[in-house]
């Protein structure tokens, strides 16, 4: 396997990035949602169950989150203040203000209690940790859900393609307008501890997009 790209940017020029992006990231990620629609479904959170977004951005996926977790509250946590706002004003648009629970932080380090989530939701954002920090991060899921809890991930899938190579140099380039980049998802739920229970492989530009669910193993 040919090794994923590092990321070079740091945690503060990310959350710099994301806080200008904030109110213009709808209009030119409108392709990603089709994905993000895709996971959603897959996770299929049930009444009541407790909730978290990692990454949650600009609030798209926090409604159906927090629409199918009712009565318990969606949580979410993400780097960027100026996303949170976006996404608070989106809630509270669609009415669900008092359904969700958001924080600014990173997630590396995750401040819930272990064993607390029945399910996390991560749509891409596990590409914009650097190598060493994805095992990190996915060690935080597994210690803040339930035995049996559920992970769903949305990601740039690495694969040896024509595609792959050019989004990575655009990756290199640019990295603070390309800022996620393909890695090997599946694999690395598995290394962390969980079992990929289901998953789809979908096509983005020719980019492979992995869709799955994983569960945490005893
Ligand atoms: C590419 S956007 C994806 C947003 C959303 N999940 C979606 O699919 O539209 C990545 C999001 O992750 C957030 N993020 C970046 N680094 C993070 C970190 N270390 N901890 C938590 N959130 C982070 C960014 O602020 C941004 O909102």
């Amino acid at each position: 396997m040919t090794e994923i790209s590092r990321v070079s940017r740091s945690k503060e020029e990310a959350r710099q990035n994301y806080d200008k992006m904030s109110r213009w990231y709808d209009l030119f990620t409108s392709s990603e949602k089709k994905f993000t629609d895709a996971g959603l479904p897959m996770l299929n959170v049930q009444s009541g169950e407790s909730v978290l977004e990692i990454g949650f951005g600009t609030g798209y996926a926090l409604l159906a989150l927090a629409k199918a977790a009712n009565p318990a509250l969606v949580h979410g946590i993400d780097l960027s203040p100026e996303m949170r706002i976006v996404a608070e004003k989106r809630l509270a648009r669609a009415g669900l203000s008092e359904r969700a629970l958001l924080q600014t932080g990173d997630a590396s380090e995750l401040p819930y209690e272990k064993n607390f989530f029945d399910a996390i939701f991560i749509s891409f954002t596990l590409e914009l940790f650097d190598t060493p920090e994805i095992p990190r991060v996915l060690n935080e899921c597994r210690r803040v859900l339930k035995e049996g809890g559920r992970l769903g991930v949305v990601a740039l899938e690495k694969q040896d393609s024509r595609a792959v190579r050019i989004y990575e140099w655009f990756h290199q380039k640019m990295p603070s307008f390309v800022d996620c980049r393909p890695i090997y998802a599946s694999a690395s739920l598995e290394e962390a501890g969980f079992s990929v229970a289901k998953r789809k492989l979908l096509k983005m530009w020719g980019l492979p997009v992995s869709i799955l669910v994983a569960i945490k193993n005893p």
